[in-house]
C-alpha cells in the first residue's frame, strides 16, 4: 500500500505546486468546455474542470480561469457565457478546446441560444449572465446566473482525476 504523504504548505516552489496540484488531482471532477462569443462575433472557449454549482435560488455557478488565460478579456466583455458539460467519449475534445484558439471550434456541432456557442454531445449545457467577478490568487473566479439550461440525465460524463481522463464503468 502506498504511504499517504503529509505536506506543510509554505512559500511557493516548483516542488510545493507539484504536491498541491497531485492532491488536488485526488479530488474527481467531470470535464467542461467554458464558451463566450468573443468582441469580434468569434466563438472563445476553453477546457475547464474548475466548475462548480453554487446556488439553487438564485441559480448560481461557478468557473475559476487562470487570470493568464487569453480567453478571460473575452468573457469579461461578454458578460454572458456557457458551461457544456462533455460526456463520456468527448475526450478529444477536451484535448481540442486547449489548442491554438483557431482549432478549437474546428468540427465542432455548434448552436446558439442567447449568444454563447452551444456544444452538441454534451451531458448538460448551462448558459448564465455573470453575476460577479473576483480575483483569487493566480486565478479569477466567474459566477454566473443560469438563464436556460439542457441536460441528459441518463447520460455518462467524461471524469478528470489524477490528472487523466476517465468514463465511469459500464453499469449493464
Ligand atoms: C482537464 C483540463 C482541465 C482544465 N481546467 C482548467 C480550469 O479549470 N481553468 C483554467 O483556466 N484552465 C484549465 N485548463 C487549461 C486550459 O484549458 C488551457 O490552458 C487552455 O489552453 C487555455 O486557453 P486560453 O489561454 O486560450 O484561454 C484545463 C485543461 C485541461 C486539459
Amino acid at each position: 500500500m502506498i504511504e499517504p504523504v503529509t505536506v506543510d504548505i509554505g512559500p511557493a516552489s516548483a516542488e510545493q505546486s507539484r504536491r498541491l496540484r497531485e492532491a488536488f488531482g485526488c479530488f474527481a471532477t467531470g470535464v467542461t468546455i467554458v464558451t463566450c462569443q468573443g468582441p469580434d462575433g468569434r466563438p472563445v472557449g476553453l477546457t475547464v474542470n474548475a466548475f462548480t454549482s453554487v446556488s439553487l435560488d438564485p441559480p448560481l455557478v461557478l468557473v475559476c480561469i487562470d487570470a493568464a488565460s487569453k480567453s478571460l478579456p473575452a468573457f469579461e466583455a461578454a458578460g454572458a457565457f456557457a458551461v457544456n458539460v462533455l460526456s463520456a467519449g468527448q475526450e478529444d475534445v477536451a484535448w481540442r478546446f486547449t489548442l491554438r484558439d483557431g482549432e478549437r471550434f474546428e468540427g465542432t456541432v455548434v448552436e446558439t441560444w442567447k449568444g454563447a456557442p452551444i456544444l452538441a454531445g454534451c451531458v448538460a449545457n448551462f448558459e448564465c449572465v455573470v453575476d460577479q467577478a473576483l480575483d483569487a490568487g493566480d486565478h479569477r473566479l466567474i459566477i454566473g446566473r443560469v438563464e436556460t439550461l439542457r441536460y441528459e440525465p441518463e447520460a455518462a460524463p467524461l471524469l478528470f482525476l489524477g490528472s487523466r481522463f476517465r468514463e465511469l464503468p459500464d453499469q449493464n
